[in-house]
């Protein structure tokens, strides 16, 4: 099944009731989506930032010497290698997620199409908010998969759940997970997303050893995270990460790239299979690159 726009808007992601100045103003409360001003007052402070937080930090290990170490003991971070950690996003901007122009701003249909996803998947929606992405994931597997939706906010699931029910949809499984650790089943996700998420894990070696962990051989990490070398992308510094800076995350902590699309407006989509997968690992295309291609301000 195909998931049109209008499908994706009307049905799955109903519109909600808040007009879109509201929504705006909940992006700023909630500090993910800033006006130009602020962006460039936080672009001139982070570069600073991130080389403080680089010089104190060690460089990443192989991944073949993470593979099977038992899990990290690790306490919340302001940075990791280099990057400096967002706060999560809080539960009051929630309609954000939501918004009606959601879809058209990220592409988000084109994303899910890029997903591949098949009745049957057993996937996780990991810091699913209330769910934008849960829904459309659940009905795309059908009765005979599941989607583990995880997140640390219990009002956020409260959310969920009072979306799922609306839509009738019985296959997704809310976890309330902890900061380090997402409460996941061993060796059964064929699939687990996280759109906007990972760059807000205060623990993110603990949260990586255990999704590493929760993945089947041939299972795939799907990430999104806003492009950081693009500046027309509007958001704030802090919400955005570099291909670069995802590849020695990644790398790190026991995983390859294994497919990426490049299409997207605002977005890199990365797939990650464990690094003892069959999946054969690939070159991620410089970000560069596909600015040019794509024709972003960053490119002029
Ligand atoms: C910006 S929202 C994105 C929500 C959703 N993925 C979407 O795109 O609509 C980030 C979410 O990640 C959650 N989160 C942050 N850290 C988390 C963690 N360690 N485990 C699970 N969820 C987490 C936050 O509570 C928040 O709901």
């Amino acid at each position: 099944m195909t998931f049109s726009r209008p499908a994706l808007c009307s049905s799955v992601f109903p519109t909600s009731c808040v007009s879109a100045c509201s929504l705006v103003a909940l992006a700023f409360v909630t500090g993910v989506l800033l006006p130009s001003p602020c962006q460039a007052q936080d672009a001139a402070v982070q570069p600073a930032a991130e080389e403080r937080a680089a010089s104190t930090e060690s460089e990443a290990r192989p991944a073949d010497e993470t593979a099977n170490e038992q899990k990290p003991k690790e306490k919340a971070r302001k940075s990791y290698l280099g990057r400096v950690v967002a706060k999560p996003m809080s539960h009051l901007g929630a309609s954000w997620l939501v918004r009606p122009e959601r879809d058209q701003e990220e592409n988000a249909s084109e994303s899910f199409q890029k997903l591949d996803l098949k009745p049957g998947m057993v996937l996780c929606d990991l810091g699913c908010g209330n769910g934008y992405w849960t829904l459309p994931m659940a009905r795309k597997v059908g009765e005979e998969g599941a989607v583990y939706a995880v997140d640390i906010q219990p009002q956020m699931l409260q959310k969920l759940r009072q979306r799922a029910d609306q839509f009738g949809l019985k296959n997704i499984r809310p976890v309330l997970g902890t900061i380090d650790d997402p409460k996941l089943p061993e060796n059964e996700i064929d699939l687990l997303l996280m759109v906007d998420v990972y760059h807000e894990f205060s623990h993110p070696q603990s949260m990586l050893w255990e999704i590493r962990r929760s993945l089947t051989p041939t299972g795939v990490v799907a990430l999104l995270e806003y492009r950081k070398e693009d500046p027309s992308v509007p958001i704030k510094l802090l919400h955005k990460m570099s291909k670069r800076q995802i590849m020695k995350e990644y790398q790190a902590n026991g995983f390859k790239l294994v497919r990426e699309y490049n299409e997207l407006p605002w977005q890199h989509l990365m797939f990650f299979a464990r690094d003892d997968s069959p999946l054969e690992a690939i070159e991620p295309e410089p970000t560069d690159q596909v600015l040019k291609r794509i024709g972003t301000a960053a490119a002029q």
